[in-house]
């Protein structure tokens, strides 16, 4: 199976078993706005919260925070989002589809690299053949493509870092890029389309000022800084986290719950000694990383992408990428933005912003740290990870999720081996005791192997059968989800066995 078709059947695996549906989907959906479902939104509390301790409990100077999507429209203008929070577009007159310019750039390098990949694969037969004369040429090809790749790539780049948008058109044309729907090149010119969405609020009748959707969390944050620094007695260095939705009219909408237009972030600003700030950036860059492999998710699928071009405001930056279905993108983003936010709200706020430091007896801006990650982009790389088809021993396969424990939205399933004898009385009793302490599902239907089948496609890592012995004994049958091994465990164990794992 290519990783296309892997990728689809985790998106279909995410509907069938009630993890993800698209939103509206009985008005036949709404592009690029996902809904999460009964096992969907468990997980995505789970990570929520995985990331909540991590961040607020375990860090004695971080607090956390929940500000209002909606804010006053001045603080998008001091932040730089009404100017610059654009992506190029482009639309083709035929097909009256709209698309992002460096997007249809993107997907023209992708084709040259899956052509790379086609002759990398001849070659390697070519060399096993000793066709020396042909492996040669296919070798040839391979570095003229990855020259126009390299061209290509910076060419793009200088455009988007010049704000070039007929550059951009220009090298649309020459690349001879075609719209697929219509198949032709009949394009507009490239234009900037603002990723924010806007609405009104208060009655039209009494003048309605324009207000936007957050775009991210992180603006709640600053404005805020004053009020928590005061009310919470913070001394730097300190944190303030959050966790909320935020919006963007993306353009291109697709590769599922990777970039949608309503999502949720989770942020941390921490705010430092200007001077310090380097220090601190590396501190949280590699924090960030020890929180995504505690998760137990092999290293070599994460990789630090370090910022060669920084945005104006900032003096560091890296992503944390993971290996998605679709390659290495990014999950999250490790930023040290000086004193530019705060500056920028003390500017348009006219209100100061400073932080009195009583060991050196010095006022200042803070310089800050950010740390972003998406909620939903964590789900996606928890879940495709996760995601796995075996064939077992005896021939036959199974679908598996296999989460890390402390993730998974049902931990235990209670089963009783079979509907009568007081074996569903039984396990009703064990339900009871777990219950108030682990997402618990009781079943009874069907034959055990069809419920444990369940139970792994959604990602049980504990399965516990009541059987005859169990009224006799009093103990029960722990089978794990990974390794299918079952062992007994008396009742009055079982919340000591299971809570250690489950942490
Ligand atoms: N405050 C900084 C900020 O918002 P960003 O790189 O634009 O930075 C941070 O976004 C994170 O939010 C990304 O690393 C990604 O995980 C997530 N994210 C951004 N746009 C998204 C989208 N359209 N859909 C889902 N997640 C998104």
């Amino acid at each position: 199976m290519n990783n296309e078709e892997l990728f689809k059947q985790i998106v279909a695996h995410a509907k069938e078993y009630g993890f993800i549906f698209p939103s509206s989907e009985i008005y036949d959906g709404l592009a690029a706005v996902y809904d999460y479902a009964q096992y969907g939104s468990e997980l995505k509390n789970n990570i929520k919260q995985y990331w909540w301790k991590a961040m607020v409990q375990m860090h004695e100077n971080i607090v956390g925070i929940d500000s209002a999507i909606f804010m006053h429209p001045t603080i998008w203008k001091a932040s730089g989002h009404v100017d610059a929070f654009n992506d190029p577009m482009i639309d083709n007159k035929d097909s009256k589809k709209r698309y992002r310019a460096d997007v249809l750039i993107e997907d023209y390098i992708q084709k040259i690299e899956d052509k790379i990949n086609k002759e990398v694969e001849k070659a390697k037969k070519r060399f096993e053949n000793f066709d020396e004369a042909l492996y040669r040429q296919t070798n040839q090809r391979v570095v003229e493509y990855q020259k126009k790749i390299d061209d290509t790539t910076a060419r793009m780049a200088k455009c988007l870092n010049d704000n070039d948008l007929a550059g951009l058109k220009a090298l649309i044309e020459e690349l001879g890029i075609a719209c697929p729907i219509s198949g032709t090149k009949n394009w507009t010119d490239v234009r900037q389309f603002n990723l924010m969405f806007s609405t009104q609020i208060g009655s039209l009748s009494e003048g309605a000022d324009t207000i936007y959707l957050r775009p991210e969390t992180a603006q709640g944050i600053f404005v805020n800084f004053l009020n928590v620094y005061k009310t919470g007695r913070m001394k730097i260095p300190f944190g303030i986290a959050q966790i909320g939705k935020a919006f963007r009219n993306e353009i291109v909408a697709r590769q599922f719950i990777f970039r949608m237009r309503e999502f949720e972030q989770m942020e941390m600003q921490f705010f430092v000694r200007p001077g310090e700030e380097l220090k601190w950036f590396s501190f949280w860059k590699e924090e960030r990383m020890k929180w995504h492999q505690a998760l137990g998710i092999p290293a070599e699928n994460y990789r630090y992408h370090d910022h060669e071009k920084l945005a104006h405001y900032a003096n560091a930056a890296t992503d944390i990428e993971f290996k998605f279905p679709f390659g290495f993108k990014e999950l999250e983003g490790i930023h040290s933005r000086t004193d530019y936010d705060l500056s920028q709200h003390e500017k348009y706020s006219g209100k100061k912003l400073r932080y009195f430091d009583a060991e050196t007896n010095e006022s200042y801006v803070p310089y800050v740290i950010e740390t972003s990650i998406g909620v939903d982009r964590m789900f996606l790389a928890v879940f495709s990870h996760a995601y796995t088809e075996e064939t077992l021993e005896d021939g036959s396969t199974r679908t598996v999720l296999r989460f890390p424990a402390k993730l998974a939205p049902v931990k235990v399933a209670i089963l009783p081996l079979v509907k009568k004898d007081g074996m569903p009385e039984k396990a009703r009793e064990v339900m009871d005791i777990l219950k108030p302490e682990m997402m618990c599902q009781y079943d009874e239907k069907d034959a055990i192997g069809r419920r444990y089948r369940r139970q792994d496609a959604i990602g049980t890592p504990y399965c516990i059968t009541v059987d005859s012995d169990t009224l006799n004994d009093n103990t029960v049958t722990i089978r794990e989800r990974d390794t299918m091994k079952q062992y007994r465990v008396p009742i009055d164990n079982l919340l000591n066995e299971l809570l250690p794992k489950l942490r």
